[in-house]
């Protein structure tokens, strides 16, 4: 029944036919962000039950002249590369600070959205003209390759959004490892982290009422719909969001809500659903410090120091190689 074709040839196709033929079914959370799902996830952002963007956000501006200063330290300046820089509405705050103090660096990010990086150097250039910045697409573990070229004055590596929270401990510690890899004993890693907290604060981060999480899930359906010529019927699917307080773990899901069978014509693939299948959509992991401090140890970083809201939802931390 399932017959294998031999031309897959994006990394979208080869992912969405591994993850749609595996049991149990999965998607990989980075496919949600095409033009729709960039827009989708800003709107995410402005959500109220959102609480990451407005906690991260408060805790740059609450910080900004402490965080500016460790990153200015060293004497030849510095390269401030961001990892998943999206709309960058928070590292301009850094930015602006960075530019008044006039210091020497030059800001580097990286998304895997080409729409994001391009909008992003576009309102830079207007909105900070003496700001040198290189933006670039690319994924995070490609552009770790990347980053030694950068190896010869002082590295900040930028990831915020608790971006990281999309991999599993064991991933997140192989990606900590290898970010090390390319640090100097004067680099820092600046990574914010979304914490425990009442696990209904969090189930309704990703099950809003007016449906906009719903929407950014069900992107990948529609996502797989336009570009590979997949019949996917989004009223069938529920989405639905658990969250294990012990592990930290919060999870999304697809549900089929009937029996039910897809065709994605350009995988040549047809899939069946028994009702209530699923398709485990996302990852977002909540963090607490002593997750942060055993991650770090694995990953041979040490915690120079961190930075929280004053409900600690939310922790940015700076770690330098051990
Ligand atoms: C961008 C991965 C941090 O997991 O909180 C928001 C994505 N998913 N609502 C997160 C997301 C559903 C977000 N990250």
């Amino acid at each position: 029944m399932i017959q294998k074709p031999n031309t897959l040839t994006t990394s979208f196709e080869e992912d969405t036919y591994k993850g749609l033929t595996a049991h149990p079914k999965y998607l990989l959370s980075k496919y949600i962000y095409d033009k729709k799902g960039d827009k989708l996830f800003q709107d995410i952002m402005q959500m109220p039950e959102y609480y990451l963007t407005n906690c991260e956000f408060n805790i740059i501006k609450k910080h900004t002249d402490e965080i500016v200063t460790i990153f200015s330290e060293e004497e030849q300046g510095f390269d401030l590369i961001e990892l998943g820089a999206g709309d960058g509405k928070k590292t301009k705050i850094l930015l602006q600070h960075l530019v008044e103090q006039k210091q020497n660096f030059t800001y580097i990010p990286i998304d895997i959205s080409e729409n994001a990086i391009n909008g992003l150097v576009n309102t830079l250039s207007k909105e900070f003209p003496e700001l040198k910045v290189e933006g670039e697409k690319g994924e995070y573990f490609e552009v770790l390759e990347q980053l030694k070229t950068y190896k010869s004055r002082k590295k900040v590596i930028l990831i915020l959004g608790s971006n990281i929270g999309n991999l599993l401990h064991p991933k997140a510690i192989d990606f900590l490892k290898k970010l090390n890899q390319s640090l100097n004993k004067q680099d820092l890693l600046f990574i914010g982290f979304d914490q425990k907290k009442h696990p209904q604060t969090i189930l309704d981060a990703y099950n809003d009422a007016t449906g906009i999480t719903e929407a950014f899930n069900k992107n990948h359906l529609l996502r797989i719909n336009k570009e590979l010529d997949g019949d996917f019927d989004l009223h069938k699917f529920l989405h639905w969001e658990v969250y294990d307080p012990e592990s930290g773990t919060a999870k999304s899901y697809l549900v089929a809500k009937e029996t039910l069978e897809v065709h994605i014509k350009k995988l040549n693939l047809q899939i069946k659903f028994s009702q209530w299948e699923t398709i485990h959509t996302e990852i977002s992991q909540k963090y607490d410090d002593t997750i942060i401090t055993w991650l770090a140890n694995e990953a041979g970083l040490t915690i120079e120091t961190s930075f929280a809201d004053e409900k600690n939802y939310y922790k940015n931390y700076i770690f330098k190689k051990k």
